[in-house]
């Protein structure tokens, strides 16, 4: 049993698709709640909970759903520290970067893949992260992308395949022949490991994909029954958003720069496709942030993600997006922490995650502060992780 809970955050409350202001969180006090099996069996107020073997006293701490981080790209080795540094005294990102991963990436040993990305997964749980969606896109060729997808799915169901991530340096003579091979044989080696398929779909990156090749992608993903992604509209305006509405994704990335159309189809499509802001991107490349609160307020389904990469954001925090996106793109802290946790989850199909809910799963993260609004107040203070409620070895 959790006791002490200064505040709960449940994330189960009455309005859904990122309701404006709190309405969702579901905030209680002076609540407790029994774990039974690594299942939440029971909340309730705390004077009337029932008997249980083992208690967990908070001591006034907020207890939130854990983070779900739908967007990261955690299989690469080396870092692009460099192209930040260039960054941050004027150079534009245009994902020229990436192959400077992809080389890397390809030759590490499967060994250190697994190590870096056992690392930086521990490093997201112990910022809260319950859930984590990995990426791959930095092997691109059959052999490296499908290993990629098979030790990222040593941490999580939630693996998406990224051929589709650039154009590599050996296949720039021929475009379509890449596409090719990654409709062909390299989704075929990779499905197995994925649950979903994404493309970086931008017609302001020489690397990246067009509308006609994305379109292509997707479509031949789906068909081979892989959940669809799309990165969208982030360096500039472009086709992504209305391809994955179009598409039906579940899922579309970045949005930074949204005309009046792409923001009324996400408004006519927030039941199926949701709107995922990243903006870890937008702190790490200098790019103005996208308007959250002009998208809460039309209506569009919000999520948040790090999208944790070595080029754009080599950030592995929730808290810190949940701080940028109450500083810098005008969301409340309570809708901030909703996408984090219930909206992250609808990005990724998933209703038993992203919420505190009898017979959902005691995914959990504990606050060393009395109440949600501290993520965003005390930005950079490391106070939040999750919280096992596993009995201690002895007992
Ligand atoms: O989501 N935009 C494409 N992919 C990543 C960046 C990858 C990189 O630069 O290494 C992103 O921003
Ligand atoms: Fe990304």
């Amino acid at each position: 049993m959790v006791t002490g809970i200064g505040e709960l955050v449940t994330c189960d409350g009455d309005g859904d698709g990122g309701p404006a202001g709190d309405s969702g969180l579901g905030l209680r006090t002076g609540a407790a709640l029994v774990v039974e099996g690594g299942r939440i069996a029971w909340i309730g107020d705390a004077a009337e909970a029932p008997p249980a073997d083992r208690r967990i006293d908070l001591d006034g701490r907020a207890l939130l759903p854990g983070f779900v981080d739908s967007h990261s790209h955690l299989v690469f080795d080396g870092d692009r520290a460099g192209e930040f540094a260039a960054r941050m005294t004027g150079e534009r990102y245009d994902g020229g970067g990436i192959g400077v991963s992809v080389e890397a990436t390809r030759a590490a040993s499967d060994e250190r893949l697994r190590e870096l990305v056992g690392a930086r997964v521990a490093e997201m749980r112990a910022q809260g992260t319950t859930t984590v969606e990995i990426k791959g896109g930095y092997g691109l060729t059959v052999v490296d992308e499908a290993r990629s997808l098979r030790i990222a799915r040593e941490f999580t169901t939630e693996t998406t395949f990224l051929g589709a991530h650039v154009v590599p340096p050996e296949a720039r003579g021929d475009r379509t022949a890449y596409i090719e091979l990654v409709t062909g044989p390299m989704l075929e080696a990779c499905a197995p490991h994925a649950r979903w398929a994404d493309v970086f779909c931008e017609p302001h990156s020489p690397h990246a994909f067009t509308e006609d090749e994305s379109r292509a992608v997707l479509t031949a993903a789906g068909d081979a029954g892989l959940e669809l992604r799309v990165h969208g509209n982030q360096l500039g305006p472009g086709p992504g958003v209305q391809l994955a509405v179009e598409l039906g994704a579940a899922s579309v990335d970045h949005c930074t720069f949204l005309d009046d159309a792409d923001v009324e189809a996400l408004v006519g499509a927030a039941d199926t496709t949701v709107a995922t802001l990243l903006p870890g991107v937008e702190f790490s490349t200098r790019s103005p942030y996208p308007d959250a609160r002009a998208l809460i307020d039309a209506g569009v389904s919000l999520a948040l993600a790090t999208d944790c990469n070595p080029g754009t954001c080599y950030s592995s925090s929730m808290p810190f997006v949940i701080a940028l996106a109450v500083r810098e793109m005008g969301m409340t802290p309570g809708e901030a922490v909703w996408a984090a946790t219930r909206g992250s989850a609808k990005a990724l199909l998933r209703d038993d995650i992203g919420r505190i809910a009898v017979g959902g799963p005691a995914d959990l993260t504990v606050l060393d502060a009395p109440s949600h609004l501290h993520l965003a107040y005390r930005a950079g203070v490391p106070i939040a992780r999750t919280l096992s409620t596993t009995p201690p070895a002895s007992e």
